[in-house]
Formats: structure tokens, sequence, C-alpha cells
């Protein structure tokens, strides 16, 4: 399969959750069999998460910092010397800021880090709803999400994706699957597109939703059970700079496993086994999907 420039046609209907402390409520019992299915979903955005300082963020720190306590801008040059991701110029459209969570207090200013630390809050609770929908045993889930966290998470971070539609030639971002088990999306317009029943389509947009997409380490878990989670392969095409979105901006927080840990599975008969080192496992996904993996991972 190419990555191919050419905008899809459908548009791709997402079930729609609200979060209700947290927990994706759907409007049919259906419909989050449906968001398995097809490795994605709408969540919409409580009152109380403003997602407007990410935005801000996600248009502004590539650009030069104008004095030395501005933490909105600069971060093209910054070095993030205690984050293994920071900074990266892609091959693509899109230029990309990843930080881990537990570096944000550093890098970040303080209302990006209330909007992040929120949807990482509601983030851990849609991955729990999801281990109980597909059946995971309650007692599985140290094992599953990273043994020596309580919250449920072990590896988090946030990526900020900034589309530079002036590389006009290039896709936005390649396809791909993400790696660990689930990301929250935000951003500022359509342009998502899924691999659906042997086509790309225009995955559904709508301001006052998040997109959650699943992703392989949920994928692999899950295979052998009852109500698999297909881990979604998606892109961004071209971002037209004549177009009404001009730069295209979104902001993501993701959790995986840690990538010193097994990814695990359930086995044909039930049981919690490894399938692979969660960094041998990243750094195949990275070659098959052509991707240049972390250097410092
Ligand atoms: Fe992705």
């Amino acid at each position: 399969m190419d990555s191919h420039l050419e905008t899809a046609g459908p548009v791709l209907d997402l079930p729609v959750a609200d979060l209700l402390d947290g927990q994706p409520a759907f409007g049919s019992p259906h419909d989050f069999r449906r968001a398995l299915e097809l490795g994605a979903f709408l969540a919409r955005i409580p009152t109380a998460v403003d997602v407007g300082p990410g935005l801000t963020f996600c248009k502004s720190y590539f650009l030069p910092r104008t004095d030395s306590g501005d933490r909105y801008r600069g971060h093209r040059n910054q070095g993030h010397s205690l984050s293994k991701l920071g900074y990266e110029d892609r091959p693509d459209q899109v230029e990309q800021l990843q930080l881990e969570n537990h570096t944000w207090p550093e890098y970040l200013p303080q209302d990006v880090l209330v909007t992040l630390a929120a949807m990482r809050r509601l983030t851990i609770s849609i991955l729990n709803a999801t281990l109980d929908h597909v059946g995971a045993a309650v007692d599985d889930r140290r094992a599953i999400t990273g043994a020596d966290r309580a919250d449920g998470a072990s590896w988090c971070h946030t990526t900020m994706n900034h589309y530079r539609t002036a590389l006009a030639g290039r896709p936005g971002i390649f396809e791909h699957k993400d790696s660990g088990f689930i990301t929250l999306i935000y951003s500022d317009g359509p342009g998502l597109e899924i691999f659906h029943d042997g086509e790309w389509k225009r995955a559904e947009y709508r301001s006052d939703c998040f997109t959650v997409n699943y992703g392989a380490s949920l994928g692999v878990l899950t295979e052998n059970l009852p109500n698999p989670v297909t881990a979604v392969l998606h892109r961004v095409p071209e971002i037209d700079p004549h177009g009404p979105q001009h730069d295209r901006s979104s902001f993501t927080v993701y959790l995986g496993p840690d990538y010193d840990s097994d990814l695990l599975t359930y086995a044909p008969d039930g049981g919690l086994v490894p399938f692979a080192n969660f960094r041998d496992f990243s750094l195949e996904q990275a070659r098959k999907q052509r991707y240049e993996f972390h250097a410092r991972l």
C-alpha cells in the first residue's frame, strides 16, 4: 500500500461517546463494539477541559522564542534533554514535539500542562473501560499497562503536531498505526483518514470531540479474545496551502507499554503471555512503516 497524496472519498462516521466521570458512555450498546472494530471513536470533550491552550501551543512552539521565559515558543532548538523524544523535523509535512508526561512541568506553559493532565486522566479512564469491555481481568491490569504504576498507565507522552503546508508534495503524515494502547487526539480541523473495508476514508471530524485511536499494543493484546480491538491504520494527506485550513494543528496524549517491558497477549487458551519486548516490537513497527525510531529510546 503506497502513501499516496490524493484525498480519500467517503466519510467514515465514527461512534460518539460522552465521557461521564471519564468513562465513555455510548448512545447504543453496539457502538462500543463498533469502536473496537473500527479502532477509533469520537469522545465529547467534557466542559471542564479546555483544549485552547494546547492549540495555542501547537501554533507557536516552532516559532523563535521572544524572551527567555517564553515557554510557548523556541522548541525547535531547545534540546529537551530530560526527554527521550523531543523535537523532530520529519520527512512528511508534520513537525512534532513529543514529551513524556514527567517532563511536562519542565518544558510546557502551566495552562498547557493543565490541559494535558486532564487529557491523560481521560485517556487512562478510556483505556481501563476498553480493557473492561474486552474482558481483560482486573488482576491482569498491572501486568498489561505497567507494573510500577498504580494509576493504570506506564508510558505516557504528548505529541504536538504542526503540519507545514509550505512543504508541498508530501503527505501530511505517512500512514501508520500507533504502537501503544491508545491515543487521544484533538485537532483544529478535518484531515485524519482511516483505512477501512479496503479503502481510505475521511474520518468524521467534530470540533467538540476528541478522536480516540486504538494502537497496535491493544491489537496484539486482544487478537485472540472474542472482542478484539483493531489497531487503526491512519494518515493525513497533504494539507493544501490554498485550502481552508492553512497550517494544521493537532495534539495528542498517548499511552503505551514501557519500552523495557514485554508487550503481552492473551493466548487462545486465555492465558496472558509475553508477545515481544516492546522496544523490539516498536522498532519492527517503525521499520515496516518506514519511520525513524527515536534514537534516544
Ligand atoms: Fe498516529
